[in-house]
Formats: structure tokens, C-alpha cells, sequence
């Protein structure tokens, strides 16, 4: 086999590194190293996510068992930490499975296999067409006292340290210079305004992204180092870099976009209030969503780039939190179709219900990676937004505008889709959600979650009748829908050949079994003569 590790760095291609404006149209599926799947053959080991370590999951594993993920319709991946690891004497806090507890940075995890087996799974991705980003932890390194042995590190001087204190959360500065963990595992905190741990960390990480072909980077615990080494270090990489800023506030996330920090956020704030506003049982709450896509769109330098998400490996699964599958699929199309990269933790398409950490860690393959109702939701979201971002013009650059919003719905358009939520759950209810669209009259839609064929009414509106319990729709005009493959609709074949990496990813669009539209509802009739019965004028 060949050794890229033996070729001049000029020689390795540098075409795969992506940059914010490549990644605005992928779609994330993210994955823990060890807990995605086991090799062939292995023996369906026990993994307790109670137990709080290692269950064999590899870099390996996942490249054997990609196809899961396309077929999902995914045009990415977010992969756990690649570094080395703690190895010594079980904490109270259990094993470094979940790669974040840094010892050497510079190292790779032998754990979850050789740099050789990183760089299969790199190319695999690139063959098929999809990217590959990378959890990275700069912030801090683990350590088992808060006066450890330094000699152990990348960073060997107490000068590249801040001084142990614990944090104090109202203070912005302390959030930045104290250590997180606690004193059961300290997590010894780099001084990032120190210029050999600048230069340590620019050294590493550049050709870590040249020779693995890394796509983008997703950072750990961004907020707890100081901005401005973000547009330094992130310049070094050269990719796509998307932060934690664990806070639910827009306007303390919203200062890490920008070129004076990072390219994007994990959209917390947004999270925070597809909680509040679709959880059963919860506040149930829609102006708590309302409310946020405005200051969102207001906070915000690009709501574009932002990364959309229900769940990840520090939230308590969206099944812990809500009990109804119906709020699940409302809230999760909103991933999709609102302003932003949609990321899909591995399990939320397989109902995982855990709670916080360890139990959102659960092994995938106690699924059996089964084609569950999620799933197919996912592949449908997936394979419509890819045809959105390629097979259409307009609809990815475009600003989400909420059209309509009630106790119990909202109705959202970004280009020319306009999709309507409720959080009423899945029993029937007498309720409905009318939704006044800029459309005209009688323009004819599909709804591609069911293909069912629908017809804008008298002022524009579309109305949601709830008696059959809360389900999601998305309308599109049947204009728009030639070379989506969707609800009959022919499939796209002259995909646009790619620069780069990433031609390719969009024929897994055309993986889903094809839905037969359904004839005109006579429903829809009723519903028509209801509107005229409702809103009295025609327009
Ligand atoms: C904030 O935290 C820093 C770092 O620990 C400390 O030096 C500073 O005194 C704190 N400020 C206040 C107002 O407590
Ligand atoms: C961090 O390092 C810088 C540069 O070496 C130094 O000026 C500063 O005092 C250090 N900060 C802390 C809190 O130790
Ligand atoms: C709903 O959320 C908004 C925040 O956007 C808040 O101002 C309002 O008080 C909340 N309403 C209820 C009933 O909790
Ligand atoms: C939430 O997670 C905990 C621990 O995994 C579990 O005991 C509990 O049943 C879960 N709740 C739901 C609603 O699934
Ligand atoms: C979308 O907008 C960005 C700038 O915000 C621009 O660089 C990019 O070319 C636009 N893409 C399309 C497809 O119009
Ligand atoms: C549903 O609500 C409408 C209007 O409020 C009412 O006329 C109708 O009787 C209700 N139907 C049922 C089944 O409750
Ligand atoms: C027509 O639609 C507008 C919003 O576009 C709405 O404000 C108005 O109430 C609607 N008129 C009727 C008669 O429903
Ligand atoms: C869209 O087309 C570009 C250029 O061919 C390709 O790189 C990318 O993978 C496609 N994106 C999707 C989501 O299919
Ligand atoms: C999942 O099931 C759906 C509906 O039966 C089918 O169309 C689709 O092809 C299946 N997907 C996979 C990956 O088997």
C-alpha cells in the first residue's frame, strides 16, 4: 500500500480542504469514534453507557460501514477527537472513549486505529463524495490533579498554563482562564495568548489537515479560549471551523462568528428554543422560537454557516426530553429547512432516548442500523435539501422568514419551500394552523414528507388540519420539484461535476425509493370549499 506519509507535503493534493462557503450545503451525520459500529464479525459485546468506557468502535469501523450514512443522504461527517488520549487508572468519570480528554494533541489515538486507517477513512469519504470534519480540543489537556506532571504534554512549560482556578461562570474572563472539569479531572488549561502555545498549535494542526485531508474542524469548547487565536489557528488549518459556545444567549454565541473569531457556531440558542417550543411535555412554547429566528437573523454575521442540531454528546437525547415521536420529526425538519448546516447526532434516526452524558452515548449498532421511520425522514430531508442546494438556484443563499406563528404552529418559508410545524404531538386534535403564503391561488404543491398534491387557496393561505394529530408538512410548488427523484418527480441525472472532492454526493439522492404521487386529495376539495366557507372573498 502506499505510504502518503513518505510524500513530499507539495505532493500531497490540498483540493479537499473545504471552506465555509463549500460546506453551506452539506448535511452532518455525527459520529463518537467508539461508539459507531464494531468491526465485522465481532461478537454484539455488551456496551453499557453507564460503564464509561471503551466498546471497540474505530476510524475502521466507520469507513466499513459508510454506506449507512449516504444512503441517509448525508454529505458529511463530524468524527470524535483524533488525538491521543489519558491511558492511566480509571477516573470517577470512567475511560477517555469519547476522545476529549487530550494527553499529547500531536499523537494520534491508537485506540481507534493508525494514521493510515484515518487516512482510508478520509479517502473513503472523498471517493464518495462527502467531507470529513474533525472534533478538536485546543483548549485544555486532562489531567488527574490540578499540579500535573507537564513533562507528560505537548506543552511542557508551566508558562503555557494557565494557573489552576475553578470557574467562575459570571465571569467572562475567568470562563476563559480557569480550568473546566473539576478537581476529580482537571482539565489543565493552555494559555492561548502565549505565542509558543500559538505557534505549537498552528504547527500541528496545519499539516494534520493537509496529510488526512481534513475538510473542516469542529472545535471544542470555544469559548473558553480567548478569540482572537481562533482566526490564527483557523487560518492554519485553512478549513471550514464551526465552535462550541455552549450558551443559550444569541448575543454571547453570536460574537464567535466573524473574521475576527470563527467561521460558525453550533447554534445553542436555537436549540434552546426548539425545546422550548416543541417538547412534550415542555413549555410548548412557539414565540420562544419566533422570537429567536429574529434575533438569530439580527446577532448573527451569517445564519447560513450556522450548525443546526437536537441533539450531540452533551445534551441529554431529544427523546429523553420528549416523550412524543411527533415532536421529534416537527423539530428535526426545522434542522433541515431554517437558515443553517443541519448535523444529525448518530442515533437521534433511531429514536435514541438517554439522557445527558454518559447515556447520550449509546453503541449504534444495538439498532441494527434498522431503516427506522427517522431514518426514512432523514433520507427524504436530506435528499430534497440536497436537491435544494444543487438542482435549484436561490434556495441555500436565501433568509428563512417565519410567515406565520400561532400557540400551536409556525409556518416558515426559505426560498421557495414553506414548511408548517406544530407541537401539538401525535393525538388527533380539532385544531388546525393557517398559513398565509405569498403563492398565488390554486398554485399547485406537493408535500413532500407524504406526496400528497395540494392547492394554495383564496389569499394565499394553506391550512393545516390537525385531525389526524401533529404532523409536519413541507409544500413546494410542483414546479420546483422536477430532478428531485421525490413523490414521483424524475430525478436529476445531469449532476453538476464537481470541483474538487465532493461530485458525487448527490447521487445519493437518487438512492430513496421513489414515491408515487397520490391523485388529488378529495380532501383537498373540502378544504378548498372550507377556505371559501372560512375567509368569505377570493383574492
Ligand atoms: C474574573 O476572573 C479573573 C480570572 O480568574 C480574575 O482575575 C478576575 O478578578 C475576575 N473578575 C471579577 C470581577 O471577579
Ligand atoms: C499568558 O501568557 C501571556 C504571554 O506569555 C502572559 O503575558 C500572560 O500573563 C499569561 N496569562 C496568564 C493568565 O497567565
Ligand atoms: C416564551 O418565550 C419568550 C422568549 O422568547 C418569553 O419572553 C415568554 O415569557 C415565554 N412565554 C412563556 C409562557 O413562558
Ligand atoms: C432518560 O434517560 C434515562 C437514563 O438513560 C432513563 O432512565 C430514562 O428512562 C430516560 N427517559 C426517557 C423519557 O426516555
Ligand atoms: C451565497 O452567498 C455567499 C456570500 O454570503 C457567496 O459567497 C456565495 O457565492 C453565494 N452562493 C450562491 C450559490 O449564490
Ligand atoms: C371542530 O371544531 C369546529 C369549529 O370549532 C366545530 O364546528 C366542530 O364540531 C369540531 N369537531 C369536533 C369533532 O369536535
Ligand atoms: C390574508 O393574508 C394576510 C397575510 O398575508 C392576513 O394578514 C389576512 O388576515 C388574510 N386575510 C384573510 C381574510 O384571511
Ligand atoms: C453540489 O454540487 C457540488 C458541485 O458539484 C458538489 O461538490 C456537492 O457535493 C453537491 N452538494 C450536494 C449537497 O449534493
Ligand atoms: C427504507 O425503507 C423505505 C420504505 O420502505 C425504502 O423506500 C428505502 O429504500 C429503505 N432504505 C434503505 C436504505 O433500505
Amino acid at each position: 500500500m502506499l505510504n502518503f506519509f513518505l510524500l513530499p507535503l507539495a505532493l500531497i493534493p490540498a483540493v479537499f480542504c473545504a471552506t465555509a462557503e463549500q460546506w453551506r450545503g452539506r448535511s452532518i451525520y455525527q459520529v463518537i469514534v467508539d461508539r459507531y459500529a464494531l468491526p465485522s464479525g465481532a461478537s454484539t459485546t455488551s456496551c453499557d453507557p453507564g460503564d464509561q468506557t471503551w466498546c471497540g468502535g474505530t476510524w475502521n469501523t466507520i469507513r466499513e460501514n459508510l454506506d449507512y450514512i449516504e444512503n441517509a443522504g448525508f454529505t458529511a461527517i463530524w468524527i470524535s477527537p483524533v488525538s491521543q488520549n489519558y491511558e492511566g487508572p480509571r477516573t470517577v468519570y470512567g475511560d477517555a472513549y469519547h476522545g476529549y480528554w487530550i494527553a499529547d494533541v500531536t499523537q494520534l489515538n491508537d485506540r481507534f486505529g493508525s494514521a493510515d486507517d484515518l487516512k482510508a477513512l478520509s479517502d473513503e469519504l472523498h471517493r464518495r463524495g462527502m467531507y470529513l470534519m474533525v472534533d478538536v480540543v485546543v483548549n485544555d489537556v486532562m489531567a488527574t490533579s490540578t499540579t500535573p506532571d507537564l513533562s507528560t504534554y505537548y506543552f511542557k512549560d508551566e508558562s503555557q498554563y494557565h494557573p489552576y482556578c475553578p470557574i467562575d461562570w459570571s465571569n467572562t474572563t475567568s470562563e476563559e482562564d480557569c480550568w473546566l472539569g473539576d478537581t476529580n479531572v482537571p482539565l489543565a488549561d493552555l494559555n492561548t495568548t502565549n505565542p509558543s502555545v500559538v505557534e505549537g498549535y498552528t504547527s500541528w494542526i496545519t499539516p494534520l489537515v493537509q496529510q488526512f485531508n481534513i475538510d473542516g474542524l469542529r472545535i471544542d469548547a470555544a469559548k473558553h479560549v480567548d478569540k482572537p487565536f481562533w482566526p490564527v489557528f483557523c487560518g492554519a488549518a485553512g478549513v471550514y471551523c464551526i465552535g462550541e459556545v455552549f450558551d443559550d444567549n444569541p448575543a454571547n454565541v453570536a460574537i464567535y462568528q466573524g473574521s475576527d473569531a470563527l467561521d460558525a457556531t453550533l447554534n445553542y440558542p436555537m436549540y434552546g428554543a426548539l425545546v422550548n417550543a416543541f417538547a412534550i411535555p415542555g413549555q410548548q412554547n412557539m414565540s420562544a422560537l419566533t422570537d429567536m429566528i429574529a434575533l438569530n437573523k439580527q446577532l448573527f454575521k451569517d445564519t447560513g454557516l450556522l450548525g443546526n442540531f437536537l441533539e450531540d454528546q452533551d445534551v441529554p437525547r431529544w427523546g429523553n426530553l420528549s416523550v412524543d415521536v411527533q415532536s421529534l420529526y416537527n423539530a428535526m425538519i426545522f434542522t433541515f429547512m431554517s437558515d443553517g448546516i443541519p448535523i444529525v447526532y448518530y442515533g437521534q434516526e433511531q429514536g435514541f432516548h438517554g439522557a445527558s452524558d454518559p447515556w447520550n452515548r449509546e453503541p449504534l449498532w444495538t439498532s441494527g442500523y434498522a431503516n427506522s421511520t427517522a431514518y426514512q425522514l432523514v433520507t427524504t430531508l436530506n435528499q430534497f435539501r440536497n436537491f435544494l442546494v444543487n438542482g435549484t438556484s436561490g434556495w441555500l443563499n436565501s433568509s428563512m422568514e417565519v410567515l406565520t406563528t400561532t400557540n400551536i404552529g409556525i409556518g416558515i418559508m426559505k426560498g421557495d419551500v414553506v414548511t408548517i410545524l406544530t407541537n401539538i404531538g401525535s393525538p388527533p386534535q380539532n385544531s388546525s394552523v393557517a398559513v398565509y403564503t405569498p403563492w398565488s391561488r390554486n398554485t399547485a404543491l406537493t408535500n413532500i414528507l407524504t406526496c400528497q398534491q395540494w392547492q394554495v387557496g383564496s389569499n394565499g393561505t394553506i391550512e393545516m388540519q390537525y385531525t389526524k394529530g401533529g404532523e409536519p408538512a413541507i409544500f413546494a410548488p410542483n414546479t420546483l420539484l422536477p430532478g428531485s427523484g421525490l413523490c414521483g418527480f424524475s430525478s436529476s441525472v445531469n449532476l453538476k461535476s464537481g470541483s474538487g472532492s465532493a461530485q458525487g454526493a448527490a447521487a445519493s439522492s437518487a438512492i430513496t425509493g421513489l414515491k408515487r404521487p397520490s391523485t388529488l386529495m378529495s380532501a383537498f376539495v373540502l378544504l378548498v370549499l372550507m377556505l371559501f366557507g372560512l375567509f368569505g372573498t377570493v383574492a
